[in-house]
């Protein structure tokens, strides 16, 4: 497994884009590339999709960089985990071939002037409490499609507005490679893993199971043949206590995240939900489908 930058460079991470593309040159020509672009501190749900890239793809290659750009002013970047050592054993553990550290120096020196905006799928849900994290995040995600040209890469359906995001900017700009949604991985409860998760004091660990509990209740109602979304909002989240501070919980169209109405049973739609728990912000969601 190869690790970039390299350990033992005495310059620091500066000109780690320049590593990637030898590497590139030497071991990737002709080969399929698969990327799983992470913050680090990996868990199962990071594991599936490494684990599907390496049932697909010759190379895959590992990204763990806290990406600045999308976290706020206050925000918890500098409280994000970071375990640089477990995450190379995990990395070990599943066959990556190639694990790289970003370095905020070098992906933004201090002249960096490119936004990247999608105004209409980004100021919804999380975008109304987190402004600039989609920006951010298709800043770093484009970036990463740039440096690696991957011809797969794998994203997480947990975060689902960060999905759609993605798949949105790579049609819009002909990216030449495929999104692939890798299915949410829960805890044994319910709980939908995160790195966030260690976080929690096993008081709020037990809070959170609210959330998951909430839209398997919401999507019962919908089976059970309710289609309006006031209806399912307010008895699904009933069961909350006065430790969730919740963000939103709203049901919206798959595809252009906007809030429904009524929920067409043809269509289905995703329930998306965030919420703060002792101070952990928690988000989760759960796909209503067609009936
Ligand atoms: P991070 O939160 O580390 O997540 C990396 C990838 O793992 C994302 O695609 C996310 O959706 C996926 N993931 C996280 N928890 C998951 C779970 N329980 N089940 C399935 N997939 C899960 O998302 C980011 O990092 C960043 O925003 C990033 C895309 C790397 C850009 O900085």
């Amino acid at each position: 497994m190869k690790i970039l930058p390299e350990p033992n460079r005495s310059d620091g991470a500066a000109g780690s884009a320049a590593e990637l593309r030898s590497w590139k040159r030497e071991i990737a020509p002709d080969k399929v590339v698969g990327l799983v672009a992470t913050m680090g501190a990996l868990h199962e749900g990071h594991r599936s999709l490494i684990r599907r890239a390496r049932q697909q793809c010759d190379l895959v290659a590992l990204t763990i960089f806290v990406n600045p750009t999308q976290f706020g002013p206050g925000e918890d970047y500098s409280n994000y985990p970071r375990t640089r050592d477990q995450d190379l054993e995990i990395a070990r553990a599943e066959e990556v071939d190639l694990v790289w550290f970003g370095n905020s120096d070098e992906m933004y020196p201090d002249d960096f002037a490119t936004r990247i905006e999608l105004p209409s799928l980004s100021a919804q849900l999380c975008g109304e409490s987190r402004p600039h994290f989609f920006a951010g995040v298709c800043l770093i995600v484009l970036k990463l499609f740039h440096l690696f040209e991957p011809d797969r890469a794998y994203f997480g359906e947990k975060d689902y507005q960060q999905l759609v995001n993605i798949e949105r900017m790579t049609r819009d700009l002909d990216l030449d490679l495929e999104v692939v949604r890798c299915p949410i991985v829960r805890e044994a409860d319910g709980l939908a893993m995160s790195s966030r998760n260690v976080n929690l004091n096993p008081a709020a660990r037990k809070e959170a199971l609210a959330l998951s509990r909430s839209l398997f209740r919401a999507r019962e109602l919908w089976m059970e043949g309710e289609e309006c979304p006031v209806q399912i909002r307010q008895q699904a989240t009933a069961l909350y206590s006065s430790a969730v501070e919740l963000d939103y919980f709203e049901v919206v169209d798959r595809d252009h995240l906007v809030a429904l109405e009524r929920i067409e049973p043809g269509r289905g739609a995703v329930i998306c939900v965030a919420a703060t728990i002792d101070g952990v912000r928690l988000i989760d969601n759960i796909q209503l489908e067609p009936r």
